[in-house]
């Protein structure tokens, strides 16, 4: 190929700009030109790019968010937008795509596919919810991130001798909830994966406060399990402890991305070029027993991902 797009897509992760930048560089060290979509699939159908150099990407390897902008885009939900894009490519002679992006932005990547402009799938999502992926990029700093937060947060739990009841982002995964959960030593993890039984764990605080002498509480809600209000009320009524609910929100998806996310990123970026320089398009890079490999885009989105069982059950039964 002599002429690539790259974009992002969907929620930004700390991390797509260090992606970006391996696109860019290996795509141009390798003969190859670069053109930058901002705003995702939205800036592909509103034409929105620049061409990019080697200086384009210079000085956001550290940075979190995403320099080429993201957005989520509607109309790339049926075939019309998908045809708008693919002719839009065709006009700027772009060849192949990498997608930064989670699982709504592959889909989008493999109906671009299939009209003929390969494309080369990224993940990028705080949530670590790719199927066939160990690992995506942004979930490093956005775990390290709500630690750090909760480890705040912890002081002045402590202090009241209170229960805190803590929301971290997730959508519709909990590997975010179980594994800062194990980081910061919280009671427990209420994630959508696991089932849980809120009089269990109001019972266990209590045997742990009277007989074991515990005097402040930690629980990790996984969002979309529900109101954190509500659960500290509920926790409160049950238990007698006072309680509050803190959510973490939008503060997770931001800052400088992590050794271990740049690392990733640059690995995956490097990667997708090397298949696009090949004419190899419709595939997903990801992880697999920490190496680095390729799947195709339909077939990975069907995978399964297993959940943190092992991890849960340590949190569980470590936590007293
Ligand atoms: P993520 O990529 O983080 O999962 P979204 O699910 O919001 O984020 O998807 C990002 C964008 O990808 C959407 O706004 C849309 O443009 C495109 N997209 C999502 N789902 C599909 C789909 N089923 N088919 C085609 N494009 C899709
Ligand atoms: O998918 C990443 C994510 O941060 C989820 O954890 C969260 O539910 C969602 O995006 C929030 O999206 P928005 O930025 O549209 O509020």
């Amino acid at each position: 190929m002599k002429k690539i797009g790259v974009l992002t897509s969907g929620g930004d992760a700390p991390g797509m700009n260090a992606a970006v930048r391996a696109v860019a560089r290996a795509a141009l060290a390798k003969g190859m030109e670069v053109v930058g979509i901002q705003k995702g699939y939205v800036g592909l159908l509103e034409r929105e790019y620049f061409e990019m150099t080697a200086r384009s990407v210079s000085g956001i390897i550290q940075r979190g968010g995403t320099c080429l902008y993201t957005a989520r885009c509607p109309e790339f939900r049926n075939m019309e937008g998908v045809l708008k894009g693919k002719e839009v490519c065709q006009e700027l002679g772009i060849e192949g795509l990498v997608v930064i992006g989670g699982d709504g932005s592959f889909r989008g990547a493999g109906d671009l596919s299939s009209v003929g402009i390969p494309c080369i799938g990224i993940p990028g999502t705080i949530d670590n919810d790719i199927q066939c992926t160990d690992y995506t990029i942004g979930y490093d700093t956005a775990m390290n991130t709500a630690m750090e937060m909760i480890d705040k947060l912890r002081d002045t739990t402590q202090s009241h001798a209170r229960c805190s009841v803590v929301e971290v982002m997730g959508r519709r995964a909990g590997f975010i909830a179980v594994n800062v959960a194990l980081a910061v030593g919280a009671e427990a993890a209420l994630t959508l994966e696991r089932p849980y039984d809120l009089d269990k764990i109001a019972a266990k605080m209590i045997r742990t406060r009277d007989s074991k002498g515990k005097s402040h509480f930690i629980i990790v809600v996984s969002e979309g399990v529900g109101n954190v209000e509500n659960i500290a009320r509920t926790i409160q009524e049950m238990t007698g402890i006072e309680s509050r609910a803190t959510v973490l929100g939008h503060v997770q998806r931001g800052g400088s991305p992590t050794v271990r996310d740049r690392i990733a990123a640059t690995e995956l970026g490097y990667h997708a070029v090397q298949l696009l320089e090949q004419g190899i398009g419709n595939r997903i890079v990801g992880f697999k027993d920490g190496k680095v490999y390729d799947i195709d885009l339909h077939e990975g989105l069907a995978m399964q991902k297993p959940f943190d069982n092992e991890r849960y059950d340590i949190l569980m039964e470590t936590a007293y």
